[in-house]
């Protein structure tokens, strides 16, 4: 029969054994702010105050992540997303990846202000170097309200994570029930709970019972040249909002205030009045890079439709809205300024 040290060294062997298969997944949390992280005064009212819990709180508060996760919480940063930078973007980038790269770590889910998420999205879509998943979440109602959305969000975010088929499939978004990829994300509503959309695609994949199921993937056609790891600074790059009447004043000012590039918002299919095409033109010439992108929010600038973007050396921004062809222009002024690699970015990423 076995001698009690014998006993004590096959517990010690099963306990040893069993660990891993009952170790919860590590999932880095990386709290920005927010209204995910906000707080209001009554439950019925919509006024509150954005970016007012830590993470330890937003972690306490939603004891189910705990459950199905070892959460590493940090705080990079405290901030309602309207006044987020690409500085801060650079920070959020780099502590993500620091945790990403650590073995243990198998995912990261990021809370953030709902208002510039899609650019912290993408920017990071861009620049983490990883398989592992990310996934952004935020909420459009505080803890504090009636009907708040962010202790699902933020659980389903964590699920998501930690679901081994949500693997190599770029940064996400998930809010209300929806799986959205990075690039094609968009906040299309002020304030309801379904106020993201992909326009162009769709979303990626919805979560339901207790998991999320993917509809298709978003697969870039190349690998992103950018690494985060080799990033410190981002040049300026300005948006310009065009309209009937809209003064080229707003392309100078940007000239003057040092911008590298320009992205315009034109009028339909990426089309300036006049004016604007001159100061345009001349921002080209003082080495300024412009980007012909189109305030509609769906499909897909064209080359050479009503603007001749050969001989004014303009890129065409394609079906990036806006604010993401900024993200990717001010990433492609960190490598070049050469047009054709430029435009080739525009065509691929
Ligand atoms: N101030 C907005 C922001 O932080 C609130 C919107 C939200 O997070 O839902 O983006």
């Amino acid at each position: 029969m076995f001698k009690k040290s014998q006993f004590l060294q096959i517990g010690l062997l099963s306990v040893a054994l069993m660990t891993p298969l009952l170790a919860k997944p590590q999932v880095a949390l990386l709290a920005t702010g927010g209204t995910i992280a906000g707080a209001g005064h009554a439950r019925t009212s919509s006024q509150y105050t954005a970016a007012v819990v830590p993470v330890t709180q937003l972690i306490a508060d939603v004891p189910e992540i705990s459950a199905i996760a070892e959460i590493h919480g940090d705080q990079v940063c405290q901030l309602a997303s309207q006044a987020m930078t690409p500085e801060m973007w650079l920070k959020i980038g780099k502590q993500t990846q620091a945790q990403l790269d650590k073995e243990a770590i198998v995912g990261a889910v990021i809370t953030h202000g709902t208002d510039t998420m899609e650019e912290t999205a993408y920017f990071l879509d861009l620049t983490l170097q990883t398989t592992k998943p990310v996934v952004l979440v935020g909420s459009m109602r505080p803890g504090t309200a009636l009907g708040a959305d962010g202790a699902a969000n933020l659980y389903q975010a964590v699920k998501t994570a930690i679901s081994d088929n949500s693997a190599n499939r770029g940064v996400m978004v998930l809010m209300n029930d929806t799986i959205f990829a990075a690039r094609e994300v968009t906040k299309g509503h002020p304030f309801k709970p379904s106020a993201f959309e992909s326009p162009n695609t769709g979303p990626v994949g919805d979560f339901h019972d207790n998991a999320p199921f993917y509809l298709s993937r978003v697969d870039r056609k190349v690998e992103s040249p950018f690494d985060i790891r080799k990033l410190s600074a981002l040049p300026g790059v300005a948006i310009i909002y065009g309209y009937a009447g809209s003064s080229a004043a707003q392309v100078r000012a940007a000239v003057q205030e040092g911008a590298r590039g320009i992205v315009m918002a034109g009028v339909g299919n990426g089309n300036l009045n006049p004016d604007t095409e001159k100061a345009l033109i001349a921002a080209r010439q003082d080495g300024v890079v412009v980007v012909r992108s189109s305030r509609l929010g769906s499909g897909s600038v064209t080359k050479e439709a009503e603007v001749d973007d050969a001989k004014h050396g303009f890129v065409v921004g394609g079906s990036l809205n806006p604010q993401k062809a900024r993200v990717l222009l001010m990433l492609a002024l960190t490598q070049t300024v050469d047009l054709d690699r430029i435009q080739g970015y525009f065509d691929t990423l």
